[in-house]
């Protein structure tokens, strides 16, 4: 019987996919940086069994309507927005997803994003690197502070609750809003939850982690940023569309909020004359919340994982339309 078609998106390590070689024939995209071209995409996907995308890869209805064969579909990353999963699930293609393995990673990087914002680290890195630092007076760099502050996590999901668990740390006092109550991370985090206005009004650093759906997109929007303290500072490590950048500037510039820390934009890459580069108290990154060496071969390996599992008719570990 001919061997099931796999195809990878990315050209990763051969030990990581070495396992589905065995059951499958198994092609990659050329180049571990630079994405596959959707067409090319959309030209493989219509022989493969299964895909293992990445959450930059667009796989829309379109793409999945001309996959006949197609079994699984294992993304490379906790969302899975990039993916027209009501379309998979009609047509019987499993959707997978690597939680889990990357929440520490991601809740690291979401407190170190917070923390360079507050405290204005990149600023004097720049600060010192172009030789401004002549004289030393006691406002130089002055930032916020983070201890015993109010936190406001939006998205109280398992990296939310690993970034509450950090902020306890802090002796931070510790709101959430969520679609439904996290009885744990209230009990064993001391976390409040509050309606999304609440956490707006009272927070000294309002975190989203929000996952992309028609009810978070744009959540964070000109009448949000105006509920939140002059003093806030916005964190963006979940999805880009959920914040409207335009709104976001204005409350920057116009002084409403203090300070923004983005790990995601709306349009990724940002292009870098983006408006809200040139503000200094922004800090950016280039999505990088789950971007550790140990992490991503874990969601490599669990991605791999998932379609051996489906490839072979059982259940995937990390299935996203059941
Ligand atoms: C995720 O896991 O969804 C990240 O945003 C990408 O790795």
């Amino acid at each position: 019987m001919k061997k099931p078609f796999v195809y990878i998106t990315r050209k990763l390590e051969s030990d990581i996919v070495e396992k589905l070689g065995n059951i499958a024939e198994v092609q990659m995209w050329d180049s571990i940086e630079k994405p596959v071209p959707y067409d090319i995409l959309k030209e493989k996907a219509s022989k493969a069994h299964a895909l293992l995308t990445m959450v930059s890869d667009k796989v829309d209805e379109s793409l999945i309507a001309s996959a006949p064969y197609l079994k699984v579909i294992a993304n490379l990353g906790v969302g899975y927005d990039n993916i027209a999963v009501h379309e998979a699930t009609k047509r019987k293609i499993l959707v997978c997803n690597t939680p889990d393995v990357l929440s520490d990673t991601t809740a690291d990087l979401t407190f170190a994003l917070l923390m360079a914002t507050a405290r204005r680290i990149v600023e004097g890195h720049e600060y010192i690197k172009k030789g401004h630092w002549q004289d030393w007076n006691p406002y130089l760099m002055a930032g916020y502070d983070i201890h015993h502050k109010t936190i406001g996590i939006v998205g109280m999901g398992r990296i939310g609750e690993k970034v509450a668990k950090r902020a306890t740390g802090f002796e931070m006092n510790i709101l959430y809003h969520n679609r439904s109550r996290k009885q744990k991370a209230e009990e064993e985090l001391g976390a409040k939850y509050v309606s999304f206005e609440e956490l707006l009004g009272q927070s000294d650093f309002v975190v989203s982690l929000a996952p992309l759906t028609p009810e978070t997109k744009g959540m964070f929007n000109r009448k949000a940023f105006s509920l939140m303290k002059n003093s806030a500072i916005f964190i963006n490590a979940g999805r880009g569309l959920v914040m409207n950048e335009a709104d976001l500037y204005d409350a920057l510039v116009n002084k409403e909020i203090a300070a923004a820390g983005l790990d995601v934009f709306e349009k990724e890459p940002i292009s870098a004359n983006h408006p809200l580069l040139k503000l200094q108290n922004v800090v950016v990154l280039p999505h990088i919340g789950s971007a550790s060496l140990e992490t991503r071969k874990k969601m490599m390996k669990l991605a791999v994982d998932n379609i051996d599992l489906a490839l072979q008719g059982k259940e995937p570990k990390a299935l996203v339309n059941r």
